[in-house]
Order: structure tokens, then sequence, then C-alpha cells
């Protein structure tokens, strides 16, 4: 399987560029996902790794072949998208065969042999004989995930093939992607906007920021060190909390959320922020030597059994998620701990690399 090299590609719409000079590789036999806001440039980007639109510059590699030029039907590569593209009169298994069929090099058997193991994988047995038209978007979705993975190319485009697709059977493509994973090694790009789905079926995420690609790193390292307060904000749910300090003098930091004071490494000139995850914030009833007491506000929720705290300490807000169980009543005085390891530390919106410590 080959990887994917980008060596500055660009796509203007007259003034505007879609894609802004990316340059990268997405390695061999892994799962990308390209992951951000909508109008970020996915699609675009995923459409000329395809062959479907042309850069405005820059060229694409996979491996040591230049597929800059070549047509989508040349390049061996198999797309799944949003809305599944089918011959709708035709059944299941027939969608399936029927591209495996074009190619000489494979025999009948094999050509069958390769559909029924998709259709095992994605639990589609008793609907071999369907017809598509009859199959709801969910079902008619797993073929088309079926018919692209059952092809072997080397290199597979989804464009959020789950997001028409009720939740039960988002799940169900999702475990039956990754059971294909677990058999076959093609390079695959998977764009979403759905964060969930990014942290559960990527090797690595590129995180797509107005035409760039602003981190590509494995989901846990993005979650824990994003290198921008983007990249903290925009995974997450709710995202980073970002806190100013209440003052500074020289290298020397103070915050409201924290007791004691914090030693910047001593070069550091900029705007200074503390980002911390509300899953890392701590809510306690009493005091310890680590807290700062903090009042509950009335925007505090519960969802999906977790509590989101909105709270406020000195003039700092900000977000805790705390585990299931009763929550503290609005207005009540609670105790907040933000443990340092999980603390993150950004420069003008970006991450500082060294360390931050307790002065004194
Ligand atoms: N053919 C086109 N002509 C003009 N502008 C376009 C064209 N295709 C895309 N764009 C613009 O380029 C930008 C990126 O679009 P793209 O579809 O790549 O975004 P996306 O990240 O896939 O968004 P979404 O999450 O909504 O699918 C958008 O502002 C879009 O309006
Ligand atoms: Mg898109």
């Amino acid at each position: 399987m080959p990887d994917i090299r980008l060596s500055h590609i660009t796509r203007s719409f007259g003034a505007f560029k879609a894609v802004d000079d990316i340059t990268t590789v997405f390695p061999e036999g892994t799962v990308t996902c390209l992951l951000g806001p909508s109008g970020c440039g996915k699609t675009t980007l995923m459409r000329m790794i395809a062959g479907l639109e042309t850069p405005t510059t820059g060229s694409i590699n996979f491996g040591d072949r230049d597929v800059t030029q070549l047509a989508a039907g040349q390049r061996d590569v198999a797309m799944v998208f949003q809305y599944p593209v089918m011959y709708s009169t035709c059944s299941v298994i027939e969608n399936i065969e029927l591209p495996l069929r074009r190619d000489r090099s494979l025999s009948a058997a094999e050509c069958r042999r390769r559909a029924d193991e998709v259709l095992e994988v994605l639990q589609l047995g008793a609907d071999r004989h369907a017809h598509i038209r009859d199959l709801d978007i969910g079902t008619r979705q797993k073929v088309a995930v079926g018919r692209a993975i059952a092809r072997r190319c080397d290199v597979i485009l989804f464009d959020e093939p789950t997001t028409n697709v009720e939740v039960h059977a988002k799940l169900a493509l999702i475990r039956a992607f990754k059971e294909f994973r677990a058999r076959l090694r093609q390079t695959v790009i998977y764009v979403t906007h759905d964060q969930t789905e990014a942290m559960t079926l990527a090797d690595q995420i590129a995180l797509m920021q107005s035409g760039r690609i602003s981190q590509c790193a494995a989901p846990h390292v993005m979650y824990d060190k994003p290198e921008s307060r983007f990249g903290g904000w925009f995974l997450g749910n709710p995202g980073m909390n970002f806190l100013a300090p209440r003052n500074r003098e020289g290298a020397t930091l103070r915050f409201d959320v924290l007791p004691g004071a914090l030693a910047l490494p001593a070069a550091t000139t900029g705007e200074v922020s503390l980002g911390i995850r509300p899953e890392h914030v701590d809510v306690l009833p009493a005091p310890t030597a680590e807290t700062v007491p903090a009042r509950i506000l009335r925007s505090s929720i519960t969802i999906g059994g977790q509590n989101l705290l909105s709270l406020v300490v000195g003039e700092t807000r900000l977000k805790a998620k705390t585990a299931p169980g009763i929550p503290p009543e609005d207005g009540a005085t609670v105790f907040v701990r933000c443990p340092l390891e999980h603390a993150v530390f950004f420069v003008d919106g970006l991450r500082l690399p060294e360390a931050v410590q307790r002065a004194g």
C-alpha cells in the first residue's frame, strides 16, 4: 500500500483559497481522519486526492507515483460519499460484485468470495438479494462501504459516510469499519466533522482550519497536547477552558484557579492562557491545599448523565465535567482543583513547548 504525499497543494476558487498550501504525508496502511469545522476544506482536499478536483498548484503522490494529472479512474482509489451512490434497481450482492467483475484478473469465484466476506462483516447476509431501492439509507450506506472495501484498492476515501445515517446504524458502520481494518491494511482517508468518530477510527487526525492542516497527530496526542487553542477548543465536548492570568509580574503568573504562583520560562513574551479540559477540573465539597473556592452558576446542565458545571472563581469562569450524581445546587460554594499535569499553556494561541513550574 502506498503512502499519500501532498506537496504544496492549493485549490483556489477565484480569490478564495479553499485549500491553502498543504504539505504532508499520510502514511501507508493507516487511517487518517480529516477533521474540522464546516467549510474548512476537507471535501476539497479529499476530492483532489481522489482525482475529482484539480489542484491549482502543488502535487500529489501515491508512493513514488505522481498522480496529480491522472483521472480518478486511473488512480486505484475507492470512494464512499455522504449519500450512497449505487445501482438502485440491482440487488445488494450485485452492487458489490459488479465493480469486482470489471477487474479481469479476478475469477468469478474470487468475486463471490470477497462479496460474501463483506456481507458477513456488515451483517447484511439476510439482505443479499434485496434491491437497493427498498433499503433504508443506513443499510444502503453499509452496502456502499462494503463495495468500496471489496475492491481492495490501494487507497479508500470516505467523505462523511455516517452523517445521514441514524445513530444505531452509525454505530454498526463504525464497528464494521474497525473489523475491516483488522483484516485489510489499505491507506484510508476519512473525512468527518464528528470528533468522536475521528477519535475512535483514526491512527492520526489531521485537524483542518481555514484550508490548512493546523495539526496532524495521534488522537490522544491531539487531545492532550493540542498545538493551538483552536485544537483545544475544537476537540472535546465542550472544548478546553482557556483561562487568563489574574496578574503577571515578569515571568511570574497568578491564576484565579490555582493557589500560589507559576514561573514561566524566562524568555516568554506574548499573551499567556492556561488551557484545561472540563473533565480534568476536580470539583470537591471541602478545601485542600491545592483547591480554591468557586461558586456554581445557573448555567450548569446535565447531559447524558454527566454534569457540566459552570463555575466562577474570582473573575474567572470555567466549566467542569463531573461524574454522574446529583450536581451541587446553583449558587453553592465548592472547591476546584486544576491539576498542573493536565494544564496546557498557550502563548499568543500556540502551545508553549516548555513546562511551567510552580514558583518558589
Ligand atoms: N466549486 C466551488 N466553488 C466555489 N467555492 C467552493 C467550491 N467548492 C468548495 N468551495 C468553498 O470552499 C470552502 C471549502 O469547502 P469544502 O466543501 O471543502 O468544506 P468542508 O470542510 O468539506 O465542509 P463541510 O464540513 O460543510 O462538508 C467552502 O467555503 C466552500 O464554499
Ligand atoms: Mg465536506
